[in-house]
């Protein structure tokens, strides 16, 4: 059978990859896809983003399965595009993807719901904006309304920090911020398969979202993560499944909207165990997928056909017991405006405990070379964290890759504990 990524990061490498791997399936196609989704024998990409065009290419493939990867995709309506022509896909509608494409609806959702999160105010008013924070005094985190890839968020530690923030968001015209109430504690990534009434937690995981070695500089995408996160013990796991994605399911259906595809909780877990949602993303994360993957056992493909009959209750997910790890490789001038056309190369063979899957790569005349911000995870297998940060480490400083940056500190909080 074949089947349709679409999307183009480490995300959609790795579920191509993965979903390669099945029996039933003899090509993946990739649209874009990347650099690596290109060199690699059962992928095959296409130049194809225009949702109706990504429907005529899976009529006239006879794809049996579309999985959507980014939200961008998502909130412009794919998924009712390929329903609506009978077509097989694995994500949620736009209705239902508005949990991540607007903050402003999230939150209300939540408080509508009971879900726990940060007290939050919605704001298209400069002037309000201001005098909110100069009530609430800092730390205090403003958001802008709409996506913006985790980066439209500035955690203010200071009151000079958190109006520049609001006068750069509502700098356009329509824009909006959502100021929110700062939360202490750990986070993690819970990311869960819904298929509108069932849910099946994926393995659990934990980002890093700061530049820098000991969680320093700007918020990126994303510069490693790591599964599972210990963090989340089997009494935080039953909370986070009770009070946040049970309920999260629940009103997204009775709304109206059931919620198909994967459902990406970020988590903020207080020094008691409790846990509050950050936010609400309606895909994998990036670079989470890389790590659960490369720790699923079971046929993805056939676990997300399942998925998309409503057959998840069916399903058990079978996970590899070693510690996955992975390090974003992004390239200078990253999370500003990064330096593209890098030669890439000397890339490790891949093995069994260690794959290095593409973001911003691309081929050019036979040459792999940079094309964006994050440019590579290298991903490694083994029994702890320590020793899997050290194979993944070994690998990135033996890729040729002109001012990469990478974090040497991927998992630091597992490895503390
Ligand atoms: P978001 O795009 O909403 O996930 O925010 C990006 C990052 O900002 C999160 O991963 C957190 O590290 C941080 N953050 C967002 N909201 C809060 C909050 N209310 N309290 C503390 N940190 C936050
Ligand atoms: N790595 C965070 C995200 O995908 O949103």
């Amino acid at each position: 059978m074949k089947v349709l990524v679409i999307g183009g990061g480490g995300r959609e490498h790795a579920l191509a990859w993965k979903l390669a791997q099945s029996e039933r399936v003899q090509t993946v196609f990739v649209a874009p896809g990347n650099g690596g989704t290109a060199g690699d024998a059962h992928l095959r990409n296409v130049p194809i983003a225009d949702p109706q065009a990504l429907a005529d290419f899976a009529v006239a493939e006879k794809v049996a399965l579309t999985v959507v990867g980014p939200e961008a995709p998502l909130a412009a309506g794919v998924v009712d595009v390929f329903r609506a022509r009978g077509l097989r896909i694995f994500g949620p509608t736009r209705a239902a993807a508005q949990l991540e494409s607007s903050k402003a609806f999230a939150k209300d959702f939540m408080q509508r719901h009971g879900i726990p999160t940060a007290l939050y105010m919605s704001f298209e008013d400069a002037a309000a904006a201001h005098a909110h924070v100069e009530r609430h005094g800092v730390p205090i985190v403003v958001k802008a309304d709409g996506l913006a890839a985790g980066k439209g968020v500035v955690v203010a530690t200071t009151a000079d920090e958190a109006h520049a923030a609001i006068d750069a968001m509502l700098g356009t015209p329509g824009g909006r911020v959502v100021i929110e109430e700062f939360m202490a504690g750990e986070e993690a990534s819970f990311i869960v398969l819904c298929d509108g009434t069932n849910v099946l937690p994926l393995a659990t995981s934990q980002d890093h979202k700061r530049i820098f070695d000991g969680d320093q500089g700007p918020n990126t995408g994303g510069m490693g993560a790591y599964s599972p996160a210990p963090v989340v013990t089997p009494n935080v796991h039953a909370k986070v499944m009770h009070e946040i994605v049970q309920p999260t399911l629940a009103g997204m259906a009775r709304e109206g909207h059931p919620f198909t595809g994967f459902l990406y909780a970020g988590l903020m877990i207080d020094a008691q165990g409790q846990p509050r949602t950050v936010e609400f993303n309606c895909r994998l994360g990036d670079p989470e997928a890389e790590v659960i993957l490369m720790r699923l056992k079971s046929d993805l493909f056939e676990v997300l056909m399942r998925a998309t009959e409503g057959q998840l209750a069916s399903v058990e997910l079978q996970w590899d017991r070693r510690v996955a790890l992975g390090i974003v490789m992004a390239a200078a001038g990253y999370p500003g405006t990064p330096r593209k056309g890098e030669v890439v190369g000397r890339l490790p063979a891949a093995r069994e405990d260690l794959q290095v899957f593409h973001a911003a790569t691309e081929l050019v005349d036979g040459r792999l070379q940079s094309s964006g911000g994050r440019v590579l995870c290298v991903t490694a297998l083994a029994d702890s964290v320590r020793v899997a940060q050290q194979k993944a480490l070994e690998a990135v400083q033996q890729i040729q890759f002109d001012g990469a940056q990478w974090r040497s500190d991927i998992g630091h909080r597992a490895i503390r504990a």
